[in-house]
């Protein structure tokens, strides 16, 4: 079976890691990659395919920056064109990004298979992209992959068991990759600076708090306070958030780093206090290595660690990310639960995608 893999975000590449190896490893299975080239910059993809031997793209698209219908619009054209001349058995996407929909929707049009893994997750707040892009991707896919219980229900809540297409926990892909790159973590010269112990990690790129000045600015001095009176930030900061933070003439007073390797973000999460961030992978990443998260989000899709105390939903509110900092900041924290499927998710994927 052939199967034509888009990727082209940060969290891609590192999820393709542990898949497009497991598929290599199954007998019967084929992968040809496509990069839209969405994430485009040597540390925000480069690094991750040399760091983790990701197989090289067959296809490079080069689409990135623009608005979200131009960049949408540009893949699905040439997606389609790549599905037309590859005749690929099914094409298999990742996510919620831009180019997940781009991929999905290209392959439905011209009635190929389409496999969805990270399916199922919801916010239920439409404003922002990842939702509507996660909702259209799964609506006309007919393997769902899911990482959580959760993620099955929220699909059997909006009918899909009604539907003649499978929907399936695998687990999350998300774990296999910690789980498999842990003993490979290194500092290396680009976290020179970093201390080795007593610092807390911080991500920020979500759009509604980048694109929203009055958001951006409290987890600022948020995150500078912190700083100067908790424990010392560490921030690998996204080009995303460089450029706003530049043109609002922030000043951010914490340890700022490019982004880093997964190598070197896997150091960090293993020796760091406690991780404060907007990303959907870190809030997890944060519990496979057995810190605290505080979250500057309204909403979470992975409601489990909320339900179960290892991450606390701060919003963009200067007090409440201090305050749930100090609250969180020594917190044990156990995974007793195996809520992620404890690592084997990459297997069953390609198990299902090989009828095995
Ligand atoms: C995208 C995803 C988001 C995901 C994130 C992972 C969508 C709608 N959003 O957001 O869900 O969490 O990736 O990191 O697909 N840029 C650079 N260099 C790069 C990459 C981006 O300068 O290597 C700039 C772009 O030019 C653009 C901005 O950052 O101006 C945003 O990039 P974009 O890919 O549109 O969205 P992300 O914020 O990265
Ligand atoms: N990550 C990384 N270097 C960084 C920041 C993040 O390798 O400088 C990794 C992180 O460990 C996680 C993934 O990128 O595996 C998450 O990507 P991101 O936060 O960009 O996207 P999201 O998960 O929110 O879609």
């Amino acid at each position: 079976m052939k199967i034509l893999t888009v990727i082209g975000a940060r969290p891609q590449f590192i999820k393709a890691s542990v898949v497009s190896a497991a598929i290599k490893n199954t007998v019967g299975l084929n992968e040809e990659i496509i990069h839209t080239g969405q994430h485009f910059d040597a540390n925000m993809s480069n690094i991750f395919f040399d760091q983790l031997g990701i197989p090289k793209p067959h296809y490079q698209l080069d689409i990135n920056s623009g608005s979200h219908g131009s960049m949408t619009g540009r893949m699905l054209e040439a997606i389609e064109k790549i599905c037309l001349e590859s005749k690929p058995d099914r094409l298999m996407v990742y996510g919620d990004t831009n180019s997940t929909l781009a991929g999905a929707l290209a392959a439905a049009k011209l009635h190929i298979p389409v496999a969805h893994i990270e399916a199922g997750l919801r916010s239920f707040n439409m404003r922002m992209p990842e939702e509507i892009n996660r909702i259209l991707t799964d609506q006309v896919s007919d393997i769902l992959f899911c990482p959580t219980e959760t993620a099955v229900k929220n699909l059997k809540n909006e009918g899909f068991d009604q539907k003649p297409i499978r929907v399936l926990n695998v687990g999350d892909v998300m774990q296999d990759s910690s789980m498999f790159f842990a003993e490979r973590a290194v500092k290396g010269e680009t976290l020179k600076a970093v201390p080795e112990s007593n610092f807390i990690v911080a991500t920020l790129h979500r759009a509604e708090n980048t694109d929203d000045p009055m958001r951006l600015k409290a987890i600022v001095n948020a995150l500078n306070y912190i700083h100067k009176n908790i424990l010392p930030v560490v921030l690998p900061l996204h080009p995303r958030t460089q450029k706003v933070v530049k043109s609002l003439g922030l000043e951010l007073e914490m340890l700022v780093l490019q982004p880093v390797g997964y190598l070197e973000m896997i150091w960090l999460l293993k020796h760091c206090n406690a991780v404060v961030s907007d990303s959907g992978g870190v809030q997890k990443e944060a519990f496979f290595f057995k810190k605290p998260c505080i979250t500057m989000r309204d909403q979470t899709e992975w409601v489990e660690l909320i339900e179960n105390g290892v991450n606390i939903l701060a919003g963009a509110d200067t007090q409440n990310i201090i305050n749930s900092t100090q609250a969180m900041l020594n917190k044990p924290i156990e995974d007793p639960f195996n809520l992620y499927g404890g690592g084997k998710a990459s297997q069953n994927i390609a198990n299902v995608l090989a009828g095995i």
